[in-house]
């Protein structure tokens, strides 16, 4: 396995793959890598002849300073765990390898960015789509892997794929949970011992709420996960929505949508933790 830090090194390594034939895959990561990033990796190395994965903590899909100073990064241990993943190259460049000048492209997902994370993170999916159309160039993949975990963030950049007729494949992987149903998240890391115990109520109340789902009304179903987590007094919900899968828009009844996710974002130990349930 290959570590570099320059798009120079990076793209001088994929010309001579490329000219050899070889099919290229991209795994964009920001680090603090764990088994749900191995999943992408493994995927990835199964469908490619060449797999790069980048670990990069981006500055520019972060609205709030702290958020990005508090992000975890674990470069070495990283390292490691894409080396027994089989990953070919981990292409780690510093802020101002990424950004060699102020940024100025801004990007606009209209409705897709108008619900859940878009009203919460100002700024956030433009600074994603900054950092994913720079790696899309620089490495050229034939597929990109995404985890389903971040479902705006997927349908986003399928919208960024289609919008600017990008020659890629995005490819959907899915959530890879703890035993105890925690969706692997880098930020589960920061949670205490005592968060980290009740942390997997918030799945337990999604698989519930889709068990409810059979008899009850959208809006009981998202009653009865709100009230559910805010009887345990440590969960602060931040948005739960039951939305078409391909549009994001909420929807008001079970049958406005062919595919229908919920999606979460609660605060918990000062620990902002997303999930995503399938109801149809
Ligand atoms: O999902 C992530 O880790 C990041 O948003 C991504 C796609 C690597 C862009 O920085």
């Amino acid at each position: 396995m290959k570590l570099v830090h320059t798009v120079q090194e990076l793209r001088a390594e994929l010309d001579i793959q490329r000219r050899a034939g070889k099919k290229i895959g991209l795994v964009p990561t920001m680090g603090a890598l764990h088994e749900g990033h191995a999943s992408l990796v493994r995927r990835a190395v199964a469908e490619n002849d060449i797999v790069v994965v980048s670990d990069f903590v981006n500055p520019t899909q972060f609205n709030d300073k702290s958020d990005l100073a508090a992000y975890p990064r674990t470069p070495e241990q990283d390292a490691a765990m894409l080396e027994k993943a089989g990953c070919d190259i981990v292409f780690m460049p510093e802020v101002e390898e990424m950004y060699p000048e102020p940024v100025k492209e801004t990007y606009n997902f209209g409705e897709l960015e108008a619900v859940m994370e878009g009203p919460q993170r100002p700024g956030h999916f433009s600074g994603v789509a900054t950092v994913v159309h720079r790696l899309f160039n620089i490495v050229e993949p034939k597929k990109a892997f995404f985890g389903e975990k971040d479902f705006q963030q997927l349908a986003i950049i399928r919208r960024l794929v289609e919008q600017l007729n990008l020659p890629l494949e995005i490819v959907p992987c899915p959530i890879v949970r703890a035993e105890d149903g925690l969706a692997l998240s880098s930020r589960n890391m920061r949670l205490s011992a005592e968060a980290r115990k009740i942390a997997p109520q918030i799945y337990a109340t999604l698989k519930k709420a889709v068990e409810q789902s059979q008899s009850q009304t959208i809006d009981e179903v998202k009653h009865f996960v709100i009230n559910t987590l805010k009887s345990f007094t440590v969960f602060d919900t931040e948005y739960f929505e039951i939305v078409n899968d391909t549009t994001l828009q909420p929807i008001a009844n079970w049958s406005e949508a062919r595919g229908v996710v919920g999606c979460i974002a609660v605060w918990l130990d000062g620990v902002r933790l997303i999930d995503v349930i399938r109801f149809r």
